[in-house]
Parts: C-alpha cells; sequence; structure tokens
C-alpha cells in the first residue's frame, strides 16, 4: 500500500501547476471523467486527476479490498472491530434482497415486522388528529429524520413535523411555545435511550404535555436498541419501535428512527426513499470500480484531502431543500472517518477524514465562497444540484439556480489572469499606478477543483440514493484509510467530563482541584447568573 501512496504522492507533485482546464484540450475529458448511472450523473472532470492518477488511487481500492470488504458488510459481518458488531444499515431497505444472517439467525423478518408496524402507525398518526410531531433525539437520532424531512418538503401531507435537539432549552421551549399538547405526538429518538440530551427534553416534553391537557400514554412514542428503558419511561410498547445495535447512529434514517419522515410524507413516500437507497447499494455491490460512483466519489476524496493536502471540503446543494445536507454529512463522515488510529491498534500515518462544511447555493456565495475563490487555502468543492425544481411555475427560478451552479465550477476552475483583470479594468476607465492597484485585486487564480453531482429532481428516490451514495463513500474512505468508520469513541470524554462538572455549575460540589481556566469561568457564571 505504501509504495501506491507514493507513487499518488509524486504523480500530484508532477502535475500540482499543470491547469485544470487544460485537461479538456481532451475531447473526451467531460465523458471520461464522470460517471452517469439511470438516475445522476457525477462530474469529477473539474479536479486535477488524469488517467494515471485514477489508475493509481484505483489500485487503492484493490489494494484495500474494498469490494471484500464491502461484501462482508453487506453480509452481516462484525466490521465494526471495536465494538464487536455488524454493520447492517442497508438489510433496512434490504427490500426484496434475500436473508442477511448476524450469529445464524436471519435478520430480515424482524425488520420487514418493524416496518410493516410503522407504517401502520404512521397511517394510523396521519388519520388521527394529531397536528403535530416533535421528534427529540440528537445526532443521527436528529440530523437523519431532520435533514430528509426538509428535503422532501413537497411531499408532506401528514402532520408538520419538528426537531429538538439541544439540551439548550430555548430550543424545546421555542419548539413547543405555540403547540397543542392534545394534537401532538411526541417521539423518543435514541438508539441507547440514555443521552443526556434526549433524556432531559424527552422529560421536559412530558411534563409540558401532562400541564397542557395532553397524555403521555398515547401520545408518546419512542425509537430504541433499548426496550427496557423506553418501559421504564413509561412508554406503551406498541408505540415503541425497536432496532438492532448493528444499525449505527448516524446510518439510522432508513428504520425506525426514520419514523417522523414516514408520518409526514406517508409510507409509500417512505419506500420510494428506501428503494432509492437500495438501488444505490445495487450499485455499490455490482460496478466495477471504475464505473463506480461511491468508490469514485470516494477516490477524489482521497485525492483532494490525504494527496493534495485540502484540509476541508466544502458540500454545496443547489437545492435549497438540501440546506441541512451539509450539517447531516458532517455527522456521517466527521464522526466514521475522524479517527487517529487504525484497525490494528497502530497510529494512522496519514491524514484521515476531511473538515466537512458547506451551505446551500446560492445562499452561500454571498457569504463564504469570497475565501473559496480568493483566499489562500484550497478548498475543494462538491456540488449538487437537480435537472428539475418542484416548482414549474418558477422555472426561471430554477434556470438561475442552474446557471449559478455550473457557473461557481466554471469560475473555480478557469479563474482570471491578470492581464484578463487588467483589461476588465481599462475597459472600466481605469489607466496607469491606479488600474495596476486595482487589477490586482480582481484576480482570481482559478484551478480550483469540484465535482458537481446532477440529478433529475430531489423525489424520496433519488434523497435515498443521494444519502446511500454518501454513505458508502464514507465506507472506501474509511477501508482505504484502515480506520473504523462505524464507532465514535471520540464523543466519550466530553460527556463523562459534562457529567462530572454538572454538580459543579449546580454550586453543589466546589471547583477545587479543577484546572484554572475551567474555575475562573464557573466562578465568573456564578457570579452572573443570579
Ligand atoms: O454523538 C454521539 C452519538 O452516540 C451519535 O453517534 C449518535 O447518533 C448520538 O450520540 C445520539 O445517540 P442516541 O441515539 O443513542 O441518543
Amino acid at each position: 500500500m505504501m509504495n501506491i501512496w507514493q507513487d499518488l504522492q509524486e504523480k500530484q507533485r508532477g502535475t500540482a501547476d499543470r491547469k485544470i482546464a487544460t485537461l479538456f484540450d481532451a475531447p473526451d475529458r467531460a465523458e471520461d471523467f464522470s460517471l452517469r448511472t439511470q438516475f445522476m450523473l457525477f462530474d469529477y472532470a473539474k479536479t486535477n486527476i488524469d488517467a494515471e492518477a485514477r489508475a493509481a488511487l484505483l489500485r487503492l481500492v484493490d489494494e484495500a479490498e474494498v469490494p471484500r470488504r464491502r461484501d462482508a458488510m453487506f453480509a452481516g459481518a462484525p466490521i465494526n472491530e471495536t465494538e464487536g458488531r455488524a454493520v447492517l444499515h442497508t438489510a433496512l431497505r434490504n427490500l426484496d434482497g434475500g436473508p442477511i444472517e448476524v450469529e445464524g439467525a436471519d435478520v430480515m423478518p424482524p425488520v420487514r415486522d418493524t416496518l410493516a408496524r410503522m407504517r401502520s402507525f404512521a397511517d394510523q398518526i396521519r388519520d388521527s388528529a394529531i397536528t403535530d410531531v416533535v421528534n427529540i433525539g440528537i445526532g443521527g437520532s436528529d440530523l437523519g429524520p431532520a435533514m430528509a424531512t426538509r428535503a422532501l418538503t413537497p411531499y408532506h401531507d401528514g402532520p408538520r413535523c419538528h426537531f429538538v435537539s439541544n439540551v439548550d432549552g430555548a430550543h424545546i421551549a421555542d419548539t413547543l411555545r405555540g403547540l397543542d399538547a392534545k394534537t401532538t405526538l411526541v417521539i423518543v429518538a435514541s438508539k441507547t435511550f440514555t443521552t443526556i440530551e434526549t433524556m432531559t427534553n424527552a422529560r421536559t416534553a412530558r411534563a409540558w404535555m401532562q400541564d397542557h391537557g395532553g397524555d403521555p400514554a398515547t401520545q408518546f412514542a419512542a425509537l430504541s436498541t433499548a426496550e427496557d428503558k423506553t418501559a421504564e419511561f413509561g412508554i406503551n410498547s406498541a408505540q415503541v419501535f425497536g432496532f438492532e445495535d448493528w444499525v449505527g447512529g448516524r446510518y439510522s434514517v432508513w428504520g425506525p428512527i426514520g419514523l417522523s419522515l414516514m408520518i409526514a410524507i406517508g409510507p409509500k413516500a417512505f419506500d420510494s426513499f428506501l428503494r432509492g437507497a437500495q438501488e444505490m447499494d445495487r450499485h455499490f455491490c455490482a460496478a466495477d470500480p471504475a464505473e463506480n460512483m461511491p468508490m469514485l466519489l470516494a477516490l477524489v476524496g482521497i485525492w483532494h484531502n490525504q494527496i493534495c493536502g485540502h484540509a476541508t471540503r466544502a458540500v454545496l446543494p443547489y437545492d435549497q431543500r438540501l440546506e441541512m445536507l451539509p450539517d447531516y454529512l458532517q455527522q456521517l463522515e466527521m464522526e466514521s472517518n475522524g479517527k487517529g488510529v487504525q484497525m490494528d491498534g497502530s497510529d494512522s500515518p496519514r491524514h484521515t477524514g476531511p473538515v466537512v462544511w458547506g451551505a446551500a447555493g446560492t445562499n452561500g456565495q454571498h457569504a463564504f465562497y469570497q475565501l473559496i475563490h480568493q483566499g489562500t487555502r484550497v478548498i475543494p468543492c462538491e456540488f449538487l444540484v437537480a435537472a428539475k425544481g418542484h416548482e414549474p411555475d418558477l422555472r426561471h427560478h430554477h434556470d438561475l439556480l442552474i446557471a449559478n451552479c455550473l457557473a461557481q465550477s466554471e469560475a473555480l476552475m478557469r479563474g482570471r489572469s491578470l492581464d484578463e483583470a487588467r483589461a476588465i479594468m481599462r475597459d472600466a476607465g481605469l489607466s496607469g499606478d491606479e488600474l495596476e492597484r486595482q487589477a490586482r485585486h480582481r484576480v482570481f487564480p482559478g484551478n480550483r477543483p469540484s465535482t458537481t453531482l446532477v440529478y433529475e429532481t430531489l423525489d424520496p428516490f433519488t434523497l435515498g440514493q443521494i444519502i446511500a451514495l454518501y454513505e458508502h463513500r464514507v465506507f472506501v474512505e474509511g477501508i482505504i484509510l484502515g480506520i473504523n468508520s462505524f464507532d465514535q469513541w471520540g464523543v466519550e470524554l466530553g460527556k463523562e467530563l459534562a457529567k462530572s462538572l454538572q454538580p459543579l455549575i449546580e454550586g453543589e460540589v466546589s471547583a477545587e482541584g479543577k484546572d484554572g481556566s475551567t474555575a475562573s469561568l464557573i466562578s465568573y457564571i456564578h457570579q452572573h447568573r443570579d
């Protein structure tokens, strides 16, 4: 493996000064460096990856045995080694696939039963007097359903859905204000049913419902692997939807954690969402690496992050309803691949997951694109855009949206030279020193890489495909980096310290023994809050 990394590094050094735009001298560049499935087009032609670099990147897939590891994941092998678990979110969308065995038992019958129960519960809620659903969860128990519910707004024909995650009382207070406790369903979504934020919010919601004439016994549902704890909380078992520990939190939107989405869009549209993901699973399992969208997306990511050294990647959906995709992908990618130790316990010899960030276009253009175009750091950009919007009467908006999206990737690649800037200044009537001074500020270095994913329209099927595409990309990157993408020990220390700090904040225990900074922050807070 070492040689391939070195080889890639050398190739990168040898082509670093090449203009991406010159790669289009080859007439088939766009076709050669893009992938089409029946449903979408992934274009990575506007990167500095050439045929040799791609061939070397594909050797990483071979060396890391990505296809074998992929098959092991789909077959239910315990690939999450630090937790001794299988990784089977794909079973949740295995709608018409065969059996999948974990420890000798087929997991599909219970998966299908739970899905059937979710469908009938969702229908029952949609046909009832319930007007509002409040999903209380955090991380994977919030971001998936919240992002997908927002993305599929045009398909909402059920009760309004709200999402409460932060332990900050402001979040639940602002959400519950204005809701009618008698017509609200509260869904407590927590894989472990111990997460402090979720349990605190759940208790607050229960008290609110009791105080405002609702009935928590019938108006609470739970989504969890810990059915004993949901019973302890007092949730009627008929309204508890369980799942197994082989579904990771950030991969859980496909099962019970997606219940709020199913209630919003209906079981049929939710099925279509699952089918989209299943379609991407099939593509991921069947396509050759060079034609495999998740693998190529991963390799482009590795090229930019590990080989070129660009520490961040921007996700830029030109699709307002995907405004939460960057937040969702932050958890998916950074919680999965933000690791420093490899599977075998050794330190990773290279940087692992990149910083993922972004916002919907065109809003981002008026906020942070300045830095993307003229800043000193290169930020590889991942654009997403639909060929067709959901507002046929507003087609001119959509045309403008697409024009902006394509303009950005073109501008990033082409840039603007000093001579071009001078010519513009001259046309604006400037000359001499003033022209020279001004022109430099109008230079765009260009040669900044981006990819673009185009899909027909953001319907449930397509959203399912997009999410599964990114899930598999994270998997492939993780395998190539030799890390376990499916644990998240890095969130534990902060949780433990928060627990131990709580009595200090409440004033029950002295801050003695804490570091000076923490002690003085606590003291300042105590002086200023009562
Ligand atoms: O942030 C850590 C984490 O464990 C995530 O992985 C998970 O999605 C989130 O907390 C919520 O956990 P739970 O669903 O158990 O409440």
